[in-house]
């Protein structure tokens, strides 16, 4: 049932070559410059027209959510909260019939997500759901909805469904800026090609399994990781921060890197491993600096980078070269090797990967 890994968390980390395909099949068809999600059609017009995007969900999910403000914002110009669902559903939050209510839920069972989703539902909100659960509750108590196809995922760390749920956020945004006019045509048709890329390019993240087992065995007995990123990266590091903490009992953090300097930068010292997710992106030269401040401090580096990097190689102590893609799509990329390297330094402590202790794969219980 294991396919032959030796723990669902490290099968379902290697699924996602595939599983985003499948996130993607019968829906993208960048050759034809095509791309439906059926869940979507009905409501189309309310999600063009809506005056505010708001997301709700929790923990990895959230993550995702996050992911989704930038990709929003930056292809269809519609403002974005991202909501964990259990603030939102006890705070009497803002909401009206002009919102566009996205959920997301690998389970579809989540309390609070569920909760949040009846809230907004009572003021006259649009309820649309990403769910990986078919069937699900929060599946059936939204609108509609397009399910992210990732398959069951069996490991208490959320991996294939997080980005498969990007995959499907992705989509949505690009459909959503080619319809609103604020994704031109051609742009919109570049993006898609580049997309379609996405499996091949997870599947050469992969291939970083030995260099990062060993990186692990370096650091598998520190007390505190920090993973900083920017911009689309940023939620990444929180997603690294999380991985790792779950399962390996490590404390972690993620920052966006410029918050270093507002308080996180006092905890380095030469025990102290930073991962940053440095690509080449539109932050690049400022996470660059960010490095030269920790190594400064003696910090250990450990670096994500794009392809063929040769500036970051020279201050980290590892990098960790992942395939160049576009600025906006890089989460899908730079999320496996964190992933990996919480699964090995969890595996290494002797830890129970698939099942974390005081931790459940739904969360039914508020
Ligand atoms: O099933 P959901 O996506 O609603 O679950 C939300 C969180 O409980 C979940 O993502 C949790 O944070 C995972 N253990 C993260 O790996």
């Amino acid at each position: 049932e294991k396919g032959g890994y030796e723990h669902f968390m490290l099968k379902e980390i290697n699924e996602q070559p595939r599983s985003i395909a499948d996130c993607m099949r019968g829906r993208l068809d960048a050759k034809n410059g095509r791309l439906v999600l059926g869940g979507l059609r009905d409501y189309m017009n309310k999600f063009q027209n809506a005056e505010r995007i708001i997301i709700t969900a929790c923990g990895t999910s959230w993550h995702a959510g996050l992911v989704a403000e930038y990709l929003f914002e930056e292809f269809a110009r519609i403002p974005v909260e991202v909501e964990y669902a259990s603030e939102f559903r006890y705070r009497n939050p803002v909401v009206s019939e002009k919102d566009f209510v996205i959920a997301i839920s690998q389970s579809g069972e989540t309390a609070d997500t569920l909760a949040a989703i009846e809230l907004a539902k009572s003021k006259g909100a649009t309820i649309f759901g990403v769910c990986n659960v078919v069937g699900s509750s929060i599946a059936r108590a939204t609108h509609a909805g397009s399910y992210t196809h990732a398959g069951p995922e069996i490991g208490v760390a959320s991996t294939k469904a997080f980005t498969a749920q990007i995959s499907v956020l992705t989509m949505m945004a690009l459909k959503l800026g080619y319809q609103r006019g604020t994704l031109p045509e051609s742009r919109y048709i570049q993006l898609l090609s580049e997309l379609e890329t996405i499996p091949g390019k997870v599947e050469k993240a992969l291939k970083l399994n030995d260099q990062i087992e060993k990186i692990a065995a370096e650091y598998k007995d520190s007390r505190n990781f920090l993973y900083l990123g920017r911009g689309y990266n940023f939620p990444v590091a929180l997603e690294g921060a999380l991985k790792l903490k779950e399962i390996s009992y490590i404390h972690a953090e993620g920052y966006p890197a410029a918050e270093m300097k507002h308080g996180p930068i006092a905890l380095i010292d030469e025990e102290m491993p930073v991962v940053f997710i440095a690509t080449k992106d539109s932050s690049y030269e400022k996470v660059v600096s960010n490095i030269q401040e920790v190594k400064a401090r003696k910090g250990k580096i450990i670096a994500v980078v794009t392809e063929g990097d040769t500036s970051v190689r020279n201050l980290a102590d590892h990098v960790i070269e992942i395939p160049a893609t576009e600025e906006a799509f890089v989460p899908l990329l730079a999320v496996v090797p964190l992933q990996i390297l919480s699964y090995h330094i969890a595996v290494m402590r002797g830890c129970n990967v698939d099942q974390p202790r005081n931790l459940a794969k739904s969360v039914t219980v508020e």
